[in-house]
């Protein structure tokens, strides 16, 4: 592993703290039932800054004239590591990883308070976990019963997360590779999904497709659970049920991404479960297809993070109206937002480390902000939709016709670059490559 991006960054943030004392613990490990627990994952600003993944691992970094990186983390253990594997131990750990110190975290208790002495600041995402503010606090308190012996505890707190999450915003290199074969892989499962779906199977059997492909590729996780929605299941946003069989006739709409070395990608396609779009499903696709062009259109460095939606939003309300899902003009329907009854959430969202992933999308000072201007480096889905629940008042060959095209967009000093374009998307490929199934 290539452990120089995550050297770089804790010098960046070191850099952009100045001064003062950070820490930063990983995840805690979950336990599903009794004795088993769910997969560990790293937190992600942790493995963002350490790329470290063993649980019981804390970070603290000291800001100032001669920066240092410090990790706990757990001892070696031969008898341990014969049930649960290798673990680094702190000596390894330190030479693998480029810290400057390195403890075992069963020391961390005693060093806290000396670590956080005679410190400006103290830098802690407060609130994100309880036990920590306690155990941070019991700290602080501790250097403060030392200050008839000199001791002071730092007079400001500052949170870490609202100066990482500025950097996580603008993808490195390192990142960039990563987040280009997660979207390979996801692309490949999707590629997948379509050769082999067939009025008759079930949704599960197609989500089993993307597990497989995913692991196969050497993607850990999937980055979320895969949407596999069929027939009516399309309009339901976060269908996660997968337990249905595919009808002859009906759409099938996949949202389904992996994660890689921690990195997410996110990618949804709707296709005929039978391999050919009827009219009025074409006609739905041909819209959010073009919403979703005019989205993509719309990304370059210094619009607005809304813009992408904007544009969406304004192709796919001329479209309802159209169609005669709606009634009025472009700007009622969006004045009114009566477009909301057929696409109700945002296009974009940022992805990274976490699929949702961390920065604020507005700026400025509460009460004087304004949404984000988009700059080369930052990622973004791009994913509208249109779903039509059956209802009197729509037009009967549109009911349960649910559909989203989800893309994941690198923002570049030109516009931006489509991370997966390795999905089929138009009606033509998408048809092709199912047509190939019989042969
Ligand atoms: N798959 C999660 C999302 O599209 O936001
Ligand atoms: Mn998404
Ligand atoms: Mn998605």
């Amino acid at each position: 592993m290539d452990i120089q991006p995550f050297i770089d960054r804790r010098a960046r943030l070191l850099d952009r703290m100045r001064e003062g004392v950070a820490v930063l613990p990983t995840a805690s490990e979950k336990v599903r039932n009794r004795d088993a627990f769910y997969p560990f994952r790293a937190d992600s600003y942790f493995h963002y800054l350490t790329g470290f993944d063993e649980p019981e691992a804390v970070l603290v970094l000291i800001a100032g004239e001669q920066p240092q990186s410090i990790l706990f983390c757990r001892d070696k253990d031969p008898d341990k590591e014969i049930w649960d594997g290798f673990r680094f131990g702190p000596e390894a750990a330190r030479e693998t990883f480029g810290f400057d110190e390195t403890h075992s975290i069963s020391t961390l208790d005693e060093k806290l308070p000396e670590l956080i002495a005679n410190q400006p600041a103290l830098w802690h995402s407060l609130g994100f976990d309880v036990e920590w503010d306690a155990r941070l606090g019991r700290a602080l308190n501790a250097v403060r019963a030392q200050s008839r012996a000199g001791k002071r505890a730092p007079a400001t707190i500052h949170d870490l997360r609202a100066v990482l999450d500025e950097m996580r915003l603008i993808k490195d290199g390192h990142e960039i590779a990563l987040m280009r074969r997660a979207a390979d892989i996801a692309a490949a499962g999707h590629r997948r999904a379509m050769r082999l779906t067939t009025p008759g199977r079930w949704e599960y059997e197609i989500e089993a497709e993307f597990l497989h492909e995913f692991r196969r590729q050497g993607s850990q996780f999937p980055a979320y659970t895969p949407i596999v929605a069929s027939g009516p299941g399309a309009c339901v946003l976060h269908y996660v049920a997968n337990d249905r069989r595919m009808q002859d006739g009906e759409l099938l709409l996949i949202d389904a991404g992996c994660e890689l070395d921690g990195y997410a990608s996110d990618i949804t396609r709707t296709f005929p479960v039978n391999g050919r779009f009827s009219g009025p499903q074409e006609d739905v696709y041909a819209l959010v297809e073009a919403a979703q062009e005019a989205a993509i259109a719309a990304i370059r460095p210094g619009v607005h993070f809304m813009a992408p939606h904007e544009a969406a939003v304004k192709v796919l309300a001329q479209g309802m109206i159209d169609l005669k899902l709606l009634h009025g003009s472009v700007d009622g329907v969006i004045e009114s937002e009566s477009y909301k009854r057929f696409y109700m959430h945002r296009t974009s969202h940022w992805l990274g480390i976490d699929v949702h992933d961390a920065g604020e999308y507005k700026i400025g000072r509460p009460g004087d902000d304004h949404w984000r201007p988009l700059a080369p480096g930052m990622v973004l889905t791009v994913e509208p939709g249109c779903y039509i629940r059956p209802a009197d008042d729509v037009p009967a060959a549109f009911h349960h016709i649910g559909i989203r095209i989800e893309d994941d967009a690198l923002v570049t000093p030109a516009g931006c670059d489509i991370l997966t374009a390795a999905a089929p998307k138009s009606i033509a490929d998408i048809e092709a490559l199912m047509a190939e199934r019989s042969t």
